[in-house]
């Protein structure tokens, strides 16, 4: 059933609109969606090769006023809930001041980007309280939406709860070639979808794991609960990301009207595709177009969905629920949209025959091909510059995904079959439908250390602070031999 909104057209504020509940999702919308700021630079300095840009970042603790049993003990960077929106091109120089000011260790990882193992904020990048931490690296990747987080061994998942958390958008020449919406709050918008649960006092409950994590009965869009977006254009970009710790998503209209996808996690796909839902894993990342008509309204809303997993786990991903996420309400003038471009931008894709590995890694029970997680165990070894085949196989009944830092790969096959289209882009993170090998194809960057290494693990959080990861290095060619690389247990 469509929802009947009532709200006062001259847009003076949220109480006087009156929304029915709606049959399915039980939202009651009347809350402005927070979008989170563009952090500005404290340097920016323009030069041939690229911008040098330094952004200071300070991790804290904060209070929200998000249910109304409030305000509710969050955690944010430079502000109370989540951290402020990154924005760089490719060739720009990017340095960052990430200052800790929270009661505990935690770290601060760019998830999807290309740089050197230091820089990465995995767990072995900690920064202690009071502590700060200066990476700092060059963009050199097409236009995406990326995003940030902590990443300390065994705290992800709390860290990442209660609020540290913020998108980083990279540009680049070819995708401003487009006639794409990118003005960032008015017809581009990030939504960072993440599921809360809440006690009577309006906290955040931190401590219902089951078995594949937190799961929460309140989806907060940029940490706003029963959010309400003011759309000002015929067409608007939404950059969705799960940032939930186990939910999953399938993310569609109420109204049956489809989703226009152009770019997944790594960036835009070669042509726009329509779907009736973007089915978005933890840590994926879709952008999505929609178009609406002056004065109307549509919701997005999440929608069961089948993942394969055994039954008593389909409930503890939320994959059968249906819950709304957010009205979009348009203005009674909108901006006008060009037509819908064709084409976006050549994929290149890797070719199987220059692949020189094939790895195998099988997940099951939080476990990597038999082990747990162990910071001091060097599980992988990978020559820089070279492509490779990973085949990963959710061997068990369980939900789990597949995140690799460092590189964005592109997905050979499923269960044996091409990747449908909105997969067949490029990709950081992706599901992996039990008892289906996954062949993933990817070309390892320059940046090399045989001593720092890189992640690869689950993305379900829970699963990852249990021990789902494993570490790979990045060595010169000819350095293969220098590292301590443990031997794979039989399997
Ligand atoms: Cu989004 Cu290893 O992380
Ligand atoms: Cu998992």
């Amino acid at each position: 059933a469509a929802l009947a909104v009532v709200a006062s057209l001259s847009g003076c504020g949220f109480a006087e609109i009156r929304t029915p509940r709606s049959t399915a999702g039980q939202v009651d919308f009347r809350n402005p969606l927070h979008i989170p700021p563009l952090a500005e630079p404290v340097i920016d300095e323009q030069s041939d090769d690229g911008a040098h840009r330094i952004f200071e970042l300070t991790a804290q603790t904060g209070s929200s006023q998000i249910v109304d049993a409030g305000p509710t003990e969050t955690w944010g960077i430079d502000g109370d809930h989540l951290g402020p929106t990154l924005r760089a091109s490719r060739g720009d120089l990017v340095e960052i001041r990430f200052a800790n000011a929270l009661p505990e260790a935690t770290s601060l990882h760019w998830h999807g980007m290309r740089l050197p193992a230091e820089a990465d904020g995995g767990p072995h990048q900690m920064v202690e309280p009071g502590q700060t931490w200066e990476p700092s690296w060059r963009i050199d990747q097409p236009a995406a939406t990326l995003w940030y987080h902590p990443h300390p061994h065994g705290q992800t998942e709390a860290h990442v709860h209660r609020g540290i958390a913020g998108m980083f958008i990279l540009d680049d020449d070819e995708e401003q070639a487009l006639d794409l919406p990118r003005e960032y709050r008015v017809d581009d918008v990030p939504l960072i979808l993440q599921d809360r649960s809440f006690d009577s006092a309006g906290r955040m409950v931190e401590t219902s794991h089951r078995n594949n994590g937190m799961l929460g009965d309140t989806v907060l869009v940029n940490g706003t609960a029963e959010p309400v977006l003011d759309v000002t254009a015929v067409r608007t970009r939404l950059r969705v990301l799960n940032g939930s710790g186990a939910r999953s998503y399938a993310v569609g209209f109420a109204d049956g009207r489809p989703v226009t996808m152009i770019a997944s996690d790594g960036g835009l796909l070669p042509a726009p595709v329509e779907l009736d839902r973007v089915t978005l894993t933890p840590g994926e990342r879709a952008e999505i177009l929609v178009d609406m008509e002056p004065g109307e309204e549509a919701v997005l809303r999440s929608f069961p969905q089948e993942l394969g997993i055994t039954r008593g786990m389909a409930d503890t991903t939320g994959s059968r629920d249906e819950l709304d996420l957010l009205l979009l309400r348009a203005a009674t003038t909108l901006r006008p949209a060009p037509p819908m471009p064709e084409r976006l931008v050549p994929l290149e894709s890797l070719e199987e025959r220059e692949a020189g590995t094939v790895r195998g890694f099988e997940l099951r029970t939080n476990r990597i091909n038999g082990r747990l997680m162990d910071m001091d165990r060097i599980d992988e070894v990978v020559t820089a510059g070279t492509i490779e085949i990973w085949e990963v196989w959710n061997s068990h009944g369980q939900p789990h995904n597949f995140h690799v830092h460092d590189v964005q790969f592109q997905v050979l096959t499923v269960g044996g079959q091409a990747p449908p289209p909105e997969l067949a882009g490029w990709k950081d993170t992706v599901y992996l439908p039990p008892h289906e090998p996954v062949r993933l194809i990817m070309r390892f960057g320059e940046h090399t250390s045989t001593e720092v290494p890189y992640m690869y693990h689950c993305h379900l959080l829970w699963h990852e602070d249990q021990g789902m990861m494993g570490q790979f290095v990045v060595v010169d060619p000819g350095d293969e031999d220098d590292v301590d690389v443990a031997p794979r247990l039989d399997q």
